[in-house]
């Protein structure tokens, strides 16, 4: 079965806040998106890596994919407004023989290979999808605008979702055609009647949102 890595890197970063895009920012001495990119392709589970790049950085991003000698980058192509019309330009990339899409966060660049295994094995008994997740450790409350709680929610089967994130490609097409919103494909795949499975994540996994998440990844590497 062919397996087809969409790879979403072009978000702006506000809440890193610095001046170039979250996917070009320097983690160690190369730019972040080399360390998902090179995982990816590196990935005994992965045949061919689509990019979508921030408005701008395409090319960039496609020399970055020469300078690490990467064999499975088909192309590279401007993201959207949203992190779902990101996937969507990804998608149309993608060949109507694919059998999988997995779709991957560049923000989260520790990518374990044991997760891409997890993620893919499932698909195969007929799941519309297959999520890492954490269990959330945390007890969880609702709090109204006056800062009083609300709510105590039950933690019980509660789970922090990450990427990547492994669909049959036709249920991902069709869900995107939707036209819903979400904040993961899960969500839009969920949202069309699909049933989606969680596999164990992994706490490397963590998303880069601030600059401390990124001082904690440069510190693991
Ligand atoms: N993403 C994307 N296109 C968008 C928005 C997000 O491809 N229009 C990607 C990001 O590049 C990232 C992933 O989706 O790899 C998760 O998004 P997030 O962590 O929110 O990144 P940013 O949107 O870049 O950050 P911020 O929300 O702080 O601006
Ligand atoms: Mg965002």
């Amino acid at each position: 079965m062919s397996v087809w890595a969409i790879l979403v890197a072009a978000g702006r970063g506000e809440r890193l806040g610095l001046d170039q895009p979250k996917a070009f920012v320097k983690l160690g001495e190369d730019p972040l998106l080399a360390e998902p990119l090179r995982r990816l392709d590196e990935s005994d589970w992965i045949d061919r890596i689509v990019i979508v790049a921030p408005p701008g950085w395409e090319e960039p991003a496609i020399l970055l994919a020469e300078e690490l000698a990467c064999s499975k980058v088909h192309s590279c192509v401007a993201g959207g407004a949203t992190r779902t019309d990101s996937v969507r330009a990804g998608l149309f990339e993608v060949p109507d023989d694919a059998v999988v899409v997995l779709v991957h966060d560049a923000a989260r660049p520790l990518l374990p290979e044991a997760v891409i295994e997890r993620v893919l094995a499932p698909l195969q008994e007929g799941w519309d999808g297959v999520v890492p997740g954490l269990a959330v450790s945390d007890t969880l409350k609702r709090v109204g605008p006056d800062g009083g709680v609300a709510e105590t929610i039950v933690r019980d089967a509660l789970y922090a979702v990450q990427t990547p994130q492994a669909f049959p490609a036709d249920v991902l097409r069709r869900a995107l055609a939707d036209g819903a919103d979400a904040t993961d494909c899960a969500g839009l795949v969920e949202a069309s009647g699909g049933r989606v499975k969680v596999v164990e994540g992994d706490p490397q996994l963590l998303k880069v949102t601030t600059t401390d998440d990124l001082a904690k990844i440069a510190s693991w590497l």
